[in-house]
């Protein structure tokens, strides 16, 4: 399973999907590499900040060959989740050709949603080459209690890509979590906040035709 986080829009959340669908997948018995290739080293810093051994790899490739390295990179690992730079660059579109599936994490804003298609864009132009690259868009920041999510949901619906029922809710325990190097897995502040990755990586599974129980059996 390659999955890649894109979105050319900064701060949507793509680091922090990555690293906590990384964490979901390896409490499964996955074994999961977590490509960095993003310049700015995100996944990579937030394993500096780590003190106890990590739960998964965390590898830094910041430059546009992901697409063709990511074969031997998965070499022993069951998952590659990559997380790509914000901006369309050559990185960013080897990312894209490298995954299985391109999760585009956007926040419900219709400034977002509007963002969005320069990624589906980048998405399309990869499809030329790759006819089998799947892509879906997951609401991240999703504020409790409000209904707008549901409305940019809809708004990506108008787009081919189609969008994940599970959304993902703007709650603390993802920030402070990552800032001291763990996951919600891991600080156990907040059950919600496990529940709805655990929810997105359950379907994720079901997309790659996976069973729940034992998705990664060898
Ligand atoms: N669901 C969430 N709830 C609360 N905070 C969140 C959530 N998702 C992301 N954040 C916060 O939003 C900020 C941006 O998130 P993140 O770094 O994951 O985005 P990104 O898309 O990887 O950004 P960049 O484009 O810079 O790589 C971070 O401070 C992160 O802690
Ligand atoms: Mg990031």
């Amino acid at each position: 399973m390659i999955i890649t986080l894109q979105n050319q829009k900064g701060g949507v959340g793509k680091t922090t999907l990555s690293l906590h669908l990384a964490q979901y997948f390896t409490g499964l018995g996955g074994r999961v590499l977590v490509v960095d290739a993003d310049p700015q080293g995100s996944a990579r810093d937030w394993l500096q900040a780590r003190v106890a051994e990590a739960p998964f790899s965390v590898v830094g490739l910041d430059r546009p060959t992901v697409h063709r390295d990511i074969e031997n990179l998965l070499r022993g690992y069951d998952v590659a989740v990559i997380d790509a730079p914000p901006r369309v660059t050559d990185i960013a579109r080897s990312a894209i050709l490298a995954a299985d599936l391109v999760i585009i994490p956007v926040q419900p804003s219709p400034l977002d949603v509007w963002a969005a298609q320069d990624t589906v864009r980048l998405v399309n132009d990869a499809l030329v080459f790759k006819e089998t690259l799947k892509s879906v868009f997951v609401i991240n920041r999703e504020i409790v209690h409000t209904a707008i999510g549901r409305d940019v949901a809809t708004a990506l619906g108008e787009s081919q890509v189609p969008v994940l029922s599970s959304h993902v809710s703007q709650r603390v325990a993802f920030a402070e979590s990552l800032a001291n190097g763990q996951t919600v897995f891991e600080t156990k502040s907040d059950v919600k906040a496990i529940a709805e990755i655990e929810v997105l990586g359950a379907e994720l599974l079901e997309l790659f035709g996976r069973s729940r129980s034992e998705p990664f059996r060898r």
